[in-house]
């Protein structure tokens, strides 16, 4: 039986909108700790994760639940969370005020319901399945940019593995190609940039299902299309993230093609450049 995700919007708000205060009270106050080279931590993340998790489990304690700071239960439920406690921890642990808290749940394999809560512009983005996408309450939809050289774009550059991804090539050249690329380091904030039209277009390699689940829902319950690089209908597993206002997909992909395939404009050297 399809279930509405409609129901879980309020709750999902409230806990959105308590975790993100509990970010705001520890802004500007925690340490930074290391998962990786350059792939960062806090107390903070951890905090906001053992707060969603305590209230999921107590609400709902049958659903399963995946969250980015190791929180995991898998009893086979129909239901399942996707937690990023704190999206955009780079910029939460350099004081940098750009990052949310991101929630969304699955009803056999389909997300049903997402909320993504932004502490430091009280912005709520949610979204159910069916039912549209809303910024604080008023309905969002996606830019009706048409053309690629009059579009604003996001991507994004993992910190794990940051040697062995490719996106710079496709930054430099869709930067050539439109009005320029934002790297505002929270993909779940990108999305939802997407789905109210702020941004026309985001991309990246090598996100996880936290990163995506509430955020694609958002763009394509704002009119939006979520696919791979190769145009593959998006699925959670999908580490390839292209999310646009429907209009300039078809122009995006070829794009990728083109890039994929080397069909690209170089770069002046550093000599050249310097010799004017
Ligand atoms: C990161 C942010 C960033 C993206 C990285 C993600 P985190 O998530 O969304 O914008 O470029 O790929 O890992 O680690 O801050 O939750
Ligand atoms: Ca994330
Ligand atoms: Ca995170």
């Amino acid at each position: 039986m399809p279930v509405s995700g409609q129901s879980f919007l309020q709750p999902m708000r409230e806990l959105a909108q308590d975790a993100g205060a509990l970010l705001m009270s520890l802004f500007g106050k925690v340490a930074i700790e290391y998962k990786g080279d350059a792939d960062l931590v806090t107390q903070a993340d951890r905090a906001s994760e053992k707060m969603i998790v305590e209230r999921i489990r107590k609400q709902w304690p049958d659903h399963d639940l995946l969250g980015e700071e190791g929180s995991r239960t898998q009893t086979g439920s129909d239901f399942r969370w996707y937690i990023d406690p704190l999206d955009g921890t780079t910029n939460f642990a350099h004081g940098y005020p750009v990052f949310c808290v991101s929630l969304a749940l699955e009803h056999q394999g389909k997300r049903i319901a997402g909320v993504i809560y932004d502490p430091t512009r009280q912005e709520m983005f949610s979204a159910s399945l069916g039912s549209g996408a809303q910024l604080n309450g008023k309905p969002i939809h996606v830019s009706r940019t048409l053309r690629l050289v009059e579009s604003l774009l996001a991507t994004g550059f993992p910190s794990h593995k940051r040697h062995k991804n490719p996106n710079i090539h496709f930054y430099h050249q869709i930067t050539l190609r439109s009005h320029g690329i934002r790297r505002a380091g929270s993909a779940a904030l990108d999305l939802c940039y997407v789905a109210c039209g702020r941004y026309d277009a985001f991309w990246e390699f090598n996100l996880n299902p936290w990163d995506t689940a509430a955020g694609v829902l958002m763009v394509e319950e704002a009119g939006g299309k979520v696919t791979n690089f190769s145009g593959a209908p998006f699925s959670i597993e999908s580490r390839q993230v292209l999310a646009t206002n429907t209009l300039l997909h078809t122009e995006l992909l070829h794009e990728f093609k083109e890039i994929f395939e080397g069909r690209v404009e170089g770069l002046p050297s550093v000599s050249e450049y310097l010799a004017g």
